[in-house]
């Protein structure tokens, strides 16, 4: 994980870079730092925590300067302190440095340094690369950028870096390898380089998304120059940004989690916004039409993510097998490229991800390729490392998610993979027309029903009340209600603090009954379909154990409100749809627990939106 920005040209450089920062935080926010260059001086300035933090620390310093990069951290090596924060600079003082990704073999190289006499400050791989920087420019006499290119010869494992050098201070530096950076290039001949394009928007909408191993050597009023780390020069693939400010801001949500719940009729509906035709019986992902014949005849499909986006998957996995007839296997992107797993060339495998950084996920993807699978992506961040290097996919259309905990995505991941698993099914014959167009129709009525379910916000801040005190919860489901049960789960831990975990209902009986008592909240989704009978007998089960039960229902369920504490409806639905209904609750009460407990909803404690290191 970790955020960096940096910016060189004839504007002050410092509130480029905090702004810049703080767009990034989701990224991580252990700790923050800038370095400027100024009066042939580099002053660096950092401190542990938010942007905000190293704000207060620079009040009373000189943040002048044109040239100046910024890091917001999360902490892989050496603990998040004030030392450890980067920008990192060399013994010299001559070279800053700041760092997205891991050195894997950064102890052979310190201790080469340090026989050579170098000591060090912090406990950070980053520091590492940039005495090797430094050392060589001192023993080549070569320029900062060819430095870097020679040490990154060195280097194993996975950077996206930007280095400034106080001999050549006309130029920034940046290359990346596994974590992704973005060169904006500004309208004044000035350049923006970041993690992702969020710091830029405001000031240019071109850019250029760097490949692995590729150097950007920037100077204002010059041409951007891109060199594959083997120094052949390559010529820069220039885009036009989609982004837009205002999706960046709060909009007037107090949180950015709380805008992205409420942003879910909309996202939804971008979703499948030209890509279904209810009057005509028809559905088309344009993205990946000229693989649908390989899809359809794979022996099998192989999902493979992470977090929220492993639930989506799990969700898909359902509609693919039930609706289209295709084996689907679903696997955590983490253990699957670390399995030895049989992959052959008639396998398809999904990487599902929002950020589409996201290094296991990516390095699953690798893997399969490497064994002859096609592999295709399905992405929220347009231009992501994982949309770049599939063969074809299918963007979610949902938005910047600035939260850390995932909502919208998740509704656009499930809205994706069933527009996916109806395209399968029509092209195989698996669905009677009626059914599929059915089924058509009731998705385009899914993001009125959201809405439907938010408007239910107050009774559901007030049940959040009742249990906001809690210290464990369960979450039931069965079928695909069972990956949403796992989501609520982890949107609970993630944001509140609360143990949560989530189970199919009627695996309960194989352990977790244990931990009933009467101060358990027990959420159950309990919507009419194949399931219903069998989860009114699971939740006979908590209440006779005193559990309490928070149950999400079809409107006008009378059985199960009888047996509930509580009872959040929502809108009718086919069952194969449910999952983008019954979740939305399960954020809200997520949300509202947070919120009543004082937690920072939309940066909780530990984590990131996203996970460049494995
Ligand atoms: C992190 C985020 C989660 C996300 C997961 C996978 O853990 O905090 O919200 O679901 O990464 O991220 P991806 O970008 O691949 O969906």
């Amino acid at each position: 994980m970790c955020g960096i920005v940096g910016y060189i040209g004839d504007k002050d450089a410092y509130p480029i870079l905090i702004k810049g920062l703080k767009r990034l935080e989701y990224r991580g926010y252990d700790s923050a730092g800038v370095a400027l260059l100024s009066n042939n001086r580099i002053n660096v300035y950092k401190k542990q925590g938010k942007v905000a933090n190293l704000e207060d620390h620079a009040t009373d310093k000189d943040t002048s300067g044109n040239v100046g990069i910024g890091h917001t951290r999360w902490a892989t090596h050496g603990a998040p302190n004030d030392v450890n924060a980067h920008p990192h600079y060399s013994e010299s003082e001559n070279i800053a440095l700041i760092h997205n990704g891991i050195i894997e073999n950064y102890d052979s190289i310190k201790q080469e340094l340090i026989n050579k006499g170098y000591s060090f400050k912090s406990d950070t791989d980053t520091e590492v690369l940039c005495f090797l920087i430094d050392d060589i420019q001192k023993n080549t006499g070569v320029n900062i950028g060819e430095s870097v290119r020679l040490a990154l010869h060195h280097v194993v494992g996975a950077y996206a870096l930007v280095v400034m050098s106080k001999d050549d201070p006309g130029t920034l530096i940046a290359a990346r390898k596994s974590s992704p950076l973005v060169v904006g290039l500004g309208k004044d001949g000035d350049y923006y380089l970041a993690s992702d394009a969020t710091p830029i928007v405001e000031y240019t909408k071109k850019v250029v998304y760097l490949d692995d191993e590729e150097i950007a050597v920037v100077r204002p009023g010059e041409e951007l120059k891109i060199y594959g780390i083997d120094d052949i020069e390559k010529t820069p693939y220039i885009q036009e940004l989609e982004l837009h400010l205002e999706e960046l801001e709060k909009g007037g949500y107090d949180h950015f989690m709380l805008k992205e719940i409420h942003e879910q009729p909309r996202s939804i509906r971008d979703c499948f916004r030209g890509r279904l035709n209810t009057d005509s019986g028809w559905v088309s992902l344009g993205g990946i039409k000229e693989y649908e014949n390989k899809i359809a005849n794979a022996d099998r499909i192989i999902m493979v993510a992470c977090g929220t986006s492993w639930h989506a998957a799990l969700v898909g996995e359902y509609l693919f097998e039930d609706l289209a007839r295709i084996n689907v296997e679903v696997e955590y992107a983490s253990e699957f490229r670390y399995r030895n797993p049989i992959i052959t060339e008639n396998d398809v495998v999904i990487a599902i991800s929002q950020s589409g950084e996201t290094a296991d996920t990516l390095a699953a993807l690798e893997l399969a390729k490497s064994k002859g699978a096609t592999i295709l992506g399905i992405c929220n961040v347009v231009g992501s490392s994982i949309s770049r290097v599939t063969d074809a996919g299918s963007y979610t259309h949902a938005g910047p998610e600035i939260g850390v905990a995932s909502t919208k995505a998740f509704t656009a991941q499930v809205t994706v993979l069933t527009l996916m698993a109806l395209a399968l099914a029509h092209k195989k014959g698996t669905l009677s027309e009626t059914k599929f167009r059915t089924l058509l129709s009731e998705l385009e009525a899914i993001p009125e029903k959201v809405q439907k379910v938010l408007d239910e916000n107050d009774k559901i801040e007030f049940i959040s009340g009742q249990y906001k005190d809690a210290t464990n919860a369960l979450y039931l489901g069965r079928g695909n209600s069972f990956p949403v049960a796992l989501e609520g789960a982890l949107k609970l831990k993630e944001i509140s603090y609360i143990h949560a975990e989530g189970y199919p209902a009627a695996e309960m009986k194989h352990g977790p009954i244990a931990l009933i008592d009467e101060e358990m909240p027990v959420f159950v989704i309990a919507t009419k379909g194949t399931s219903y009978e069998k989860v009114v007998s699971n939740i006979q089960e908590v209440k006779a154990r005193k559990g309490k039960i928070i149950a999400i229902v079809t409107e006008g369920d009378t059985q199960v409100a009888e047996l509930a504490d509580h009872v959040i409806e929502i809108p009718e639905t086919d069952e194969h749809l449910v999952p983008l209904l019954a979740t939305i609750p399960l954020q809200l009460l997520s949300y509202h627990i947070a919120v009543m407990r004082g937690c920072n909803v939309d940066q909780p404690r530990n984590l990131a939106k996203s996970v460049t290191v494995e």
